[in-house]
């Protein structure tokens, strides 16, 4: 495709020191990876100065999440994302759906993660914008309302060169962690609506450029054929990220 291929792994909280030293050293020695790609995990942040020392310089690190202050003394248990570009990271995760949804305390609103993607890229990161629809708004037809109203805020405070840094990640929330995967037809679909939206309401220049990366489920069994529609433009993995079949997703690529 003309987009160079965006995967990238969230670790989310699973597992411990020793777990996370050992899928490095699994990674580290899961061969190469196709010039057209580009790949970074993102992983708890107590874990990332290890990552940043070890891992294959061919692997980016970044966060999950960051703070939405611009540099922020007083903010207590965040991680602002001035600190993560200080210490080596080059991507966040701003606005995944478990964010989005709060854990049992207020989630973040759509507003909130427009802000913290603005603040993550002047402070000289790169994003992966999470968006996606739950269940009951694909089964009444409202997907790509939902996809809207998350990009709408996000396009207002994005000027053009803020863009070349954003990456949108689409992950229908009812294919997170639930072995139900989008069909490849399916996920097409929303993947291609997505694109015609920033074409229409930021410019076609930049839905021409922007990476719009598929996320729920994906794995190294269904990755060739998602990975195969001319509107994805890469993956954004939890589960088959902690394991070696991570690189099956990476070389899946067309
Ligand atoms: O950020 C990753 C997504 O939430 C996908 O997670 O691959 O475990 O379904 P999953």
């Amino acid at each position: 495709g003309p987009r160079k291929y965006l995967i990238g792994g969230n670790w989310k909280c699973n597992g411990d020191w020793d777990a996370s030293i050992d899928r490095v050293t699994m990674f580290n020695g899961c061969g190469d990876i196709p010039a057209n790609v580009e790949v970074v995990l993102c992983v708890s942040d107590i874990y990332i100065p290890m990552l940043l020392q070890s891992i294959r310089t061919d692997i980016a690190v970044g966060g999950q999440n960051c703070g939405v202050n611009k540099s922020c003394g007083a903010c207590t248990g965040e991680t602002g994302s001035h600190q993560l570009k200080a210490i080596g990271c080059t991507w966040v995760i701003v606005g995944h759906s478990e964010r989005r949804e709060g854990f049992g305390m207020a989630g973040e609103t759509v507003g909130l993660c427009a802000e913290k993607c603005k603040v993550a890229l002047d402070n000289g990161l790169s994003v992966m914008f999470a968006i996606g629809e739950k269940k009951e708004e694909r089964e009444n037809g409202t997907t790509m309302d939902v996809c809207a109203s998350q990009l709408a805020p996000l396009a207002k405070i994005l000027d053009a060169k803020d863009w070349e840094k954003v990456a949108i990640a689409y992950e229908p929330v009812w294919a997170i962690g639930t072995g139900l995967t989008a069909t490849p037809e399916m996920a097409q679909e929303t993947h291609k609506n997505i694109r015609d939206w920033v074409s229409t309401n930021v410019s076609p220049e930049i839905a021409e450029a922007v990476r719009i990366q598929y996320g729920g489920s994906m794995k190294g069994a269904n990755a060739k054929d998602l990975l195969a529609q001319p509107d994805i433009d890469g993956g954004l993995i939890g589960g088959a990220s902690l394991k070696d079949d991570f690189f099956n997703v990476i070389n899946g690529v067309p």
